[in-house]
């Protein structure tokens, strides 16, 4: 990881870039010669360098990178509809039922991910019973939003005014779960810290100084 920075930041030399390139030369060549030495480098490292660390870090949880899917696509599905029936505009609603197709195949994915990392993830009790929570609340918005893709996809857009207000009011209730179930999820990770690998302490966040690099700009 450190040898990513330091290829990222060291050998690429950004300092060089912007100035005048010091012994090696300044100018084109010089950059060029910057840029050749760090691919050499890249390519010769026999260092762990990973292109995505990030998801490399997820492990075989892949819950958080597939949640984000659905939640756009389902809030995106519901303030489309809204807009096209407060505005009657169906194309409007044509655009919604796509969102909604998608954003509920993509809660089935999140969902059957979200079972694979609870299986996983260590957890403690107080934890455990958000957790049953999260997945109770999503599985709910999962059926909810199959429920409404199907019905669209065979009977074609809501007509009758009892089907559209039954419509708006099966997707207002999705939403609202959505929103109380996707926040518990959010409480399981970034107050308890499930699923993180290992959690900055606030001793290394004291002794990392911002004012090192951040330096007072100076008016002129
Ligand atoms: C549509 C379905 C689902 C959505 C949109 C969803 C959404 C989320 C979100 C936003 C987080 C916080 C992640 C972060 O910010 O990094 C989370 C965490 C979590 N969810 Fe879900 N969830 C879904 C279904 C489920 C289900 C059915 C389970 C089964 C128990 C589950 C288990 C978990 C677990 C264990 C975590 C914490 C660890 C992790 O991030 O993987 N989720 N979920």
């Amino acid at each position: 990881m450190n040898q990513y920075w330091h290829l990222l930041h060291g050998s690429f030399g950004l300092p060089q870039l912007h100035g005048a390139g010091g012994d090696e030369g300044g100018g084109l060549v010089g950059l060029v010669e910057t840029f050749l030495a760090a691919i050499t480098e890249l390519l010769d490292s026999s260092s762990e360098w990973v292109l995505l660390p990030g998801i490399q870090g997820l492990g075989s949880n892949l819950h958080p990178l597939i949640v984000h899917f659905p939640i756009a696509l389902l809030a995106t599905f519901f303030l489309l509809e809204l807009a096209g029936l407060g505005l009657r505009r169906p194309v409007l609603r044509q655009v919604a039922a796509w969102m909604l197709y998608l954003g509920a195949a993509g809660a089935v994915v999140a969902a059957t991910a979200g079972f694979l990392a609870a299986a996983e993830v260590p957890h403690g009790g107080q934890v455990h019973e958000i957790m049953e929570w999260h997945q109770r609340l999503m599985v709910t918005v999962s059926v909810l939003a199959v429920v409404l893709a199907l019905w669209r996809s065979l009977g074609g857009m809501a007509v009758s005014t009892m089907a559209v207000g039954l419509n708006l009011f099966l997707a207002t209730a999705m939403m609202g779960l959505m929103v109380f179930g996707t926040d518990l999820g959010g409480l399981m990770v970034y107050r308890y810290g499930v699923g993180v690998a290992s959690l900055q302490s606030q001793e290394e966040s004291d002794q990392h100084l911002h004012s090192a690099v951040e330096e007072p700009v100076t008016r002129r």
